[in-house]
């Protein structure tokens, strides 16, 4: 559906962002592009809607090479690949519902059929209920989420995602990841998407490409780029991906719920120090994570446990596990 060819940029300084860049992207995927700063990613993707103006070499969408269109032709591929951004690029003195009206406006659509659309978009992005509210007054994810529907105003076949969840908190990630994956589902789209965050590559895409000094130094499916990773970069970059346990830790951070990290040497087995501490300070637990090593002398590891009751029974606990030889680290103290 996409096919790149022999694509370069070259900036007015001379600087050559994009050098000679070959893709296939395929209708329905969820590609990723991944690279350290500066590799030129952000350069690519602007070109695929002419944001940018390639120095050469071709971009075929659907068969056309969007290289050649003209201004009449550029304002049919922009209704067609809808693009979000790392920083939301709202209106700030318009409400959200006008922020989405804004691209039908710009788009040409018939008045009285724009608050309709306004109405379908908010429902998608479920920010109806903050049709009228500020971009100042919303939330980061709530922010994004405008600038989602406005991607999506005019039905685009394909979305470019430049940096769309960099600036969010890992939960509120999640949430955007999930509703891009739903839209992409529901509306058949195909997705472009910049990240460094490794985590989401490996959330919602199935493709990748790897970019390094403005070329593409490695591309595959998801999979098999995490498990077999050639290049030197790819490799690097897998490196900083966080583990699973780091990840649930992120994700379950919820106010008055503290996570500690339990390290013991020998056998919590023998000794139901968990279930005592429980019982006596009439908490509940949620097990997280852990590891257990078992070596020749005796049993180490460690647990990641949430703690859920009252705030103080939970500090009660804490001391509890100290005073039974656990060593105990706070890993989020739930304020
Ligand atoms: N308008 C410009 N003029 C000259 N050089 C530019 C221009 N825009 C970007 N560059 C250079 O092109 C290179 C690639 O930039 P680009 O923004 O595409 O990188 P990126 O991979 O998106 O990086 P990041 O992850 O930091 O966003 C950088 O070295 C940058 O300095
Ligand atoms: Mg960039």
């Amino acid at each position: 559906m996409i096919k790149i060819k022999n694509l370069n940029k070259i900036y007015p300084n001379g600087f050559h962002a994009v050098q000679d860049v070959c893709l296939e992207i395929n209708e329905g995927d969820i590609f990723g592009i991944i690279g350290l700063s500066g590799a030129g990613k952000s350069s690519l993707i602007r070109m695929l809607n002419r944001l940018e103006e390639p120095s050469s070499g071709s971009i075929m969408i659907e068969g056309k090479d969007i290289t050649l269109a003209d201004k009449k032709g550029l304002l049919n591929i922009r209704k067609d690949v809808g693009m979000i951004f790392q920083h939301f690029n709202l209106l700030s003195s318009r409400t959200v519902a006008d922020n989405i009206a804004f691209c039908l406006e710009i788009a040409g659509w018939n008045k009285k059929d724009i608050m309709p659309r306004v109405e379908e978009l908010l429902e998608v992005v479920e920010l109806s209920d903050k049709r009228n509210s500020y971009p100042s007054q919303l939330s980061g994810g709530q922010k994004q989420r405008v600038a989602i529907a406005r991607a999506l105003a005019n039905n685009p076949k394909i979305i470019l995602s430049d940096e769309a969840t960099s600036a969010l908190d890992p939960k509120t990630t999640k949430s955007i990841l999930n509703l891009l994956k739903d839209i992409q589902k529901k509306f058949g789209l195909t997705v472009v998407l910049i990240t460094h965050q490794m985590e989401v590559i490996r959330d919602i895409c199935n493709k990748v490409a790897v970019m390094s000094n403005g070329k593409i130094v490695e591309t595959g499916g998801v999979h098999h780029i995490f498990s077999e990773p050639q290049n030197e970069i790819t490799k690097e970059l897998i490196s900083y991906l966080p583990n699973e346990e780091e990840k649930e830790i992120e994700l379950s951070k919820t106010k008055g719920k503290k996570i500690i990290k339990l390290i013991f040497l020998g056998s919590l087995a023998g000794d139901p120090i968990l279930s005592r501490t429980v019982k006596k300070f009439d908490l509940d637990i949620n097990v997280l994570g852990g590891t257990v090593n078992v070596l020749s002398t005796m049993q180490v590891g460690h647990l990641i446990v949430e703690l859920i009751g009252d705030m103080k029974k939970q500090d009660d606990a804490i001391e509890f596990f100290e005073d039974s030889d656990v060593k105990v680290e706070v890993l989020y103290n739930g304020i």
